[in-house]
């Protein structure tokens, strides 16, 4: 995606959270204007048309906020028809634990895409997963024990149908100092939110890929550090169709 396209996707996509304060405009023009992972989630077609995503620690519902408007941008004619088309009717549902930043995600988004998005305040390991084709859980499983992601993890693969998909972006814990930088500056993101740091429960990347493989997902990752000091990677699991 070149740096224009990314610019007009981020205007569409974050005019709407205006509405709900500019520190939460501001955070949305930040991570969808320069979060590796929204652009890479479009390259690697990771949703088909019509899928129903599950987004466990949605925040304000950022992921979305970028696939909707996407489709939106294309409906309009305005997507460059060199690039693949953006995926068409999503659906998504979230779970996140500040019940406050959900509500901002439905004020700012269900008014122009209504039906379309559903955010609700709850901790994702509570949540019900099942009616999912796709799961996200970016930046999130971290802060789950060990029991809590691998219980976790079980009931995606139990709800997902066949060629179902489970998206996340682990850190990589056997990357060293890149590894220590990442878990600073996730601390001070959650600073700059007001919120008191987490503990947080971290794997090597082959154990992440393991944990996956082992529940029968085909694993592809990738990195989301080129040009960063972070440790951070996407992995996408892919169940047998
Ligand atoms: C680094 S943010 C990522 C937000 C979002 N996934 C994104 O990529 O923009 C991590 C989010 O996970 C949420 N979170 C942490 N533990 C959670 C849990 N057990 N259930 C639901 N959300 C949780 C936090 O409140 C925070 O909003």
């Amino acid at each position: 995606m070149n740096t224009q396209l990314r610019r007009h996707l981020r205007d569409h996509a974050t005019r709407a959270y205006l509405g709900t304060g500019l520190f939460n405009y501001r955070w949305a023009r930040g991570k969808l204007g320069g979060d590796a992972i929204f652009p890479a989630l479009l390259e690697a077609n990771v949703f088909r048309d019509g899928a129903r995503v599950l987004d466990l620690g949605c925040g304000r519902g950022l992921l979305a906020a970028w696939f909707l408007a996407a489709e939106q941008m294309a409906a309009r004619g305005v997507w460059p028809a060199h690039l693949r088309q953006p995926p068409r009717d999503l659906r998504f549902r979230g779970f996140e634990l500040m019940a406050r930043e959900a509500e901002v995600g439905n004020r700012a988004l269900q008014p122009h895409f209504p039906g379309r998005v559903e955010l609700c305040g709850g901790d994702m390991c509570e949540a019900p997963v099942a009616g999912a084709d796709a799961v996200a859980i970016l930046d999130v499983l971290h802060y789950v024990d060990f029991p809590a992601q691998e219980k976790l993890l079980d009931r995606i693969r139990d709800a997902l149908p066949p060629g179902g998909v489970l998206i996340t972006r682990v850190g990589d814990a056997a990357a060293g100092w890149r590894f220590r930088f990442s878990q600073f500056v996730d601390r001070c993101m959650a600073g700059a939110q007001g919120h008191a740091a987490p503990p947080t429960w971290c794997r090597p990347l082959a154990a992440w890929v393991a944990a996956l493989e082992s529940r029968g997902f085909a694993v592809t990752t990738a990195s989301m550090s080129q040009g960063t000091p972070f440790a951070n990677v996407m992995l996408v699991g892919r169940l047998p169709g």
